[in-house]
């Protein structure tokens, strides 16, 4: 298998039609919570809050994961070994990304999946000049629904689905199973997943790092609203809204509210939402499981934590999964 040189990238764009997006809103928002599609926390102002959020002090996350791979970047390599192919769920700023393909052994191909197309690209062409002889193969694709990669990535390439920043922290059980089991059938039996996953611990930790004293955080979920007013038409008044982060330990999530301070009415396409003062919007769960309760997830969806690394508190682990069929 050989490296073909490539300093342009070109995109393989599975992206889905817009015409849904309003229709799905408007389900969403007559929901019982109401809610809304964390997708729409990235666009450009959302993506630099964000990358902003991930530089606070109370924001650990980021910050964990990152010495964890830095400390344990040897065995990561060995782990993942020679000439494997990263296919890489979300693509993100890049600093972990670019710390794990620079300790890897020859990787063979990078894939970045993402459904925000700019950043995509962006990353793409970085990585690719960062690391001339490594093949860099974006894919605009919405990664929570299924697809394959079967004319792109050759069939005997060992893959190793990368999915840092305990995003599969952001899906209720039931979808992160469903989520693990398409990563298991993307890898197969040879191939492997290097999962970022936040862990249980207490309020005073884990409240503050959802709702940060610079209000970064607040203006990130409200920017939600904007964004959702910019592409679908709804006439939200942003002002209108306040952010809230409640951790519910018993249901091993943080959930991140958007709460009405006012009785009003939002628009979209014809249609009326009613919400009164005090009534809230779901716009994302960030789960934190306790270990013992993600391993059951994983034996669901036939999957077996291997190797786990932590940071010195245990706050964050970086774990290495297999297919149980995998001796
Ligand atoms: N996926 C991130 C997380 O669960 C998103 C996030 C960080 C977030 N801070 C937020 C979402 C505040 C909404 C509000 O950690």
């Amino acid at each position: 298998m050989s490296a073909p040189i490539q300093n342009q990238v070109s995109l393989m764009d599975l992206e889905p039609a817009a015409d849904d997006l309003t229709r799905e809103v408007l389900h969403s928002l007559r929901e019982t919570p109401h809610r809304l599609s964390c997708r729409f926390f990235y666009d450009e102002t959302g993506a630099k809050l964000f990358s902003k959020i991930c530089d606070l002090k109370e924001y650990y996350l980021t910050r964990t994961e990152l010495q964890i791979m830095n400390e344990y970047l040897g065995e990561i390599r060995h782990c993942v070994g020679p000439k494997a192919a990263i296919i890489e769920f979300g693509s993100g700023s890049g600093q972990k990304t670019e710390l794990l393909l620079e300790s890897l052994e020859r990787p063979w191909c990078y894939a970045p999946v993402d459904i925000s197309r700019e950043q995509l690209v962006e990353l793409a062409e970085r990585m690719s000049a960062r690391f001339p002889d490594l093949w860099v193969q974006p894919v605009c694709a919405d990664y929570n629904t299924p697809f394959n990669l079967d004319g792109i990535i050759e069939a005997d390439a060992r893959r190793i689905v990368y999915f840092p920043g305990s995003t599969i922290g952001n899906l209720v059980p039931e979808q992160a199973i469903t989520m693990l089991r398409r990563m298991k059938g993307l890898v197969g039996d040879r191939g492997a997943i290097l999962l970022g996953l936040d862990l249980a611990k207490s309020r005073e930790i884990i409240e503050p790092a959802y709702n940060d004293s610079e209000g970064l955080t607040a203006a990130f979920n409200l920017n939600a609203l904007k964004h959702v007013n910019r592409v679908t038409g709804t006439d939200f008044n942003v002002s209108a809204f306040e952010h809230r982060a409640i951790y519910r330990p018993e249901q091993y999530r943080v959930e991140m509210h958007l709460i009405s301070s006012a009785n009003q009415t939002v628009r979209i396409n014809g249609q009326c939402i009613r919400l009164e003062k005090g009534n809230h919007i779901v716009t994302e769960y960030s789960y934190k499981y306790p270990l013992e309760v993600f391993d059951r997830l994983l034996a669901t969806a036939g999957l077996r934590r291997i190797r786990t690394w932590f940071d010195r508190n245990r706050w964050f682990s970086l774990q290495f999964i297999q297919s149980s069929a995998c001796p």
